[in-house]
Formats: structure tokens, sequence, C-alpha cells
């Protein structure tokens, strides 16, 4: 068999150690020839292929680096793809028949949502023979308990609080942390537990600043000279708006929630706050443990789907294993923080606020 490999979307830290794994489980456990395409589908539009050929030889030593050798894009959507000049056409049958051109038997897709769901429609579209693997720090993928990227964001998020409680207390200030996370707030919900936050602001529960800010007087009043607040990108106060940033190119992202209440908590308390943006640094960097075993779990499960002939499967982590998901199932399921998540109940219990009633 001859097996392609792609990462698509947004990069995270765990990329690398999949493409490991399914390197090594291809070629020594089933003789498979493996080659990575490069830049997501992109490698697809041009001839030839943009594509390398891989053996366990060159992706030793990959488990624990961060990025992704092959190269990534989140923009170039085949069905709506680039002209150069500034407009959009449907390159999806030049790129869908990149995968014939190279001879593959198989493609194994790393992906979130998005990517996910434009292999799955290219690959019902021109005929490949697709297996996904979940990756992103969101975890907003439904079906699996844990993502590809998504613990090593929560440790980076993690150690940035550990960091910004010492110099808190020293200042006696307020301190607000903005994660990523897009619309949902597993990483702010985590960190925001391991990391020791007092108010964590999250999407899924719309946050009343007055109630922010009487936590945070009464954690004063009982003598506490500083506090920490973990805001998730997308989090937002009934009544206003989602803070998003236009950059450069015209592309519209999440930002700016984390002045809005550092800036509310200092005009209502008279605290002094500043505001730490973490942004990409939570998707660079080495992968934690969890990460590396979950990336090379998902690698050699998703080749022997491949050698089983099983396709337009997702593996996914459920129950501390391995179990594959139709990819439908599991772009249809947008994964947010469930209000009855164990992890929502802990955080109430420390006395966590979430700025609601
Ligand atoms: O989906 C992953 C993610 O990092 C989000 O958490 C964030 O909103 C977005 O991607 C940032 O995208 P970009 O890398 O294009 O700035």
């Amino acid at each position: 068999m001859r097996i392609g490999v792609l990462t698509s979307g947004g990069d995270c830290a765990g990329l690398n150690a999949v493409i490991r794994a399914v390197v090594r489980r291809a070629v020594h456990g089933y003789g498979f020839e493996v080659y990575g395409i490069h830049k997501a589908t992109h490698g697809f539009a041009t001839r030839p292929v943009d594509a390398v050929k891989l053996t366990p030889g060159d992706v030793s030593g990959l488990v624990g680096r961060g990025g992704t050798v092959l190269e990534t894009t989140n923009k170039g959507d085949p069905f709506d793809y680039p002209d150069g000049a500034g407009g959009h056409q449907d390159q999806s049958h030049l790129i869908g028949q990149g995968y014939f051109e190279l001879g593959l038997d198989a493609l194994i897709g790393i992906g979130g949502d998005g990517s996910l769901g434009i292999m799955d429609k290219l690959a019902r579209q021109e005929g490949w023979n697709l297996v996904g693997i979940p990756k992103t720090i969101d975890n907003d993928l439904g079906h699996t308990e844990a993502a590809i990227g998504f613990q090593s964001a929560v440790q980076v998020a993690t150690e940035a609080l550990d960091r910004l409680d010492v110099t808190a207390a020293s200042h006696s200030r307020v301190m607000v942390l903005e994660v990523m996370g897009r619309d949902a707030g597993h990483i702010a919900l985590n960190a925001g537990i391991a990391g020791g936050a007092h108010v964590i602001l999250i999407p899924e529960i719309a946050y009343d600043i007055e109630i922010v800010c009487q936590h945070l007087e009464e954690r004063r009043r009982s003598g506490r000279n500083h506090s920490l607040v973990i805001v998730a990108e997308a989090a937002k106060a009934p009544e206003g708006d989602r803070r998003m940033q236009t950059l450069a190119q015209g592309e519209q992202r999440y930002g700016g929630v984390g002045q809005r209440v550092a800036d509310a908590i200092a005009q209502r308390t008279g605290a002094e706050t500043r505001v730490t943006v973490l942004g990409h640094v939570q998707r660079g960097g080495s992968p934690v443990a969890m990460d590396r075993v979950l990336a090379s779990a998902f690698g050699v499960a998703a080749v022997d789907l491949c050698a089983e002939g099983k396709f337009g499967r997702m593996v996914a982590w459920q129950h501390r294993k391995v179990v594959d998901i139709p990819i439908g199932d599991a772009i249809g399921h947008y994964q947010a923080v469930d209000l009855d998540d164990c992890l929502v109940t802990t955080a109430r219990g420390l006395g966590i606020t979430f700025g609601d009633r």
C-alpha cells in the first residue's frame, strides 16, 4: 500500500509525533510506503505533487518536536481556492486528482473540524480512501475526549498562570490572562483549575462583570492582595459582543476580550490590572507527554484502519481507548464545554467564579 499523510489547519504541539507514528507503523508493521504531502492539500495542487517519501530514518527524533515538518495552512479551501489575483475558484477536482497522481491507496489527514470537513467532502467527491486524526488545541471536535495539541496548550496556559501569580502577588495586582480556544472554553477551564485562577470566563457561560468584581472585592476584603483571571478569547458578557480583531489581510480573529475585562475591573474596583495575551505560544513548543502518547496511539491506529480497509473514519479517544467513528459524526457535533461537566462543578466547588449567578 502507498499511504499519504498531511497536516491541515492550525498547527499545534504533537503533529510531528503523529507523522512519526504513522511512518513507523506503516513501514515496520506492514511494509507500506508513506508519502508526506506538503502544506495540507496545497501539496496536491501542483504537478508533480509536492510530496516527499518518508522513511523511519526521516522521522527519527520527531516525537518531542513542535510544529509540523510537513507544514500546514488554515487557508486554501480547495472548494474556494485563492486564484492568486485576489479572487477564489473551485479547485477541488485538481487537488482531488493529486491523490491519484501520487498513486496513493489511502490518505491519513490530521486536522480539526474545518479541515477534516473539507477533506471528507473531497474524499467523497473524488473517491479518496481517507482516515482522519483529530488535532486542535481548542478540543472542540465531537466524540473524542482529547485531540492532539490540547493538553500541551493547557500546560502552557497553566505555566503562564503560575508565573503571573507570583508577579501579581509582588505588586498587589489583578492579572488577566487571555487564552485561545475559539468558541470553546476548554483551555481556559482546564488551565484555570490547574493554575489556581480565581475567575474563569468562557464562551459557554455569559459573564456579568459586576459579579466578577464582587468576587475580586471579597477576596481583597479577606486579605488576598492579588487575583488571577483567565479569559477565553470568545468569552462575552450577556449584553456584549465577542471581541474580534481584523488582521492586515482582512481576516478576522478573536482577540481583545482580556483588555476589555481588565479595564472594566480597574474602573469598577480601582484595582491595578495587567493583561497577558498568550496567543500562539499555546501552539508552539514541545508536546507534553500525554500529547505524545495520544499522537502515537492515533498514528498507529490510523494505519491499522488503512490496512483493514476501513475508510471515512476518524480515530478518537474514549475511555482511555482508541476507537474509530465516522468523520461526519465528529465534525457534526461541536464539543463546547458542557455546563454539567464535572470540571465546571469542580471549579465552582473550589470557589472559582464564572461570573454568573
Ligand atoms: O483553532 C486553533 C486556533 O489557535 C484558535 O484557538 C484561534 O482562535 C485560531 O486558531 C487562531 O488562528 P490563526 O493561527 O489563523 O491566527
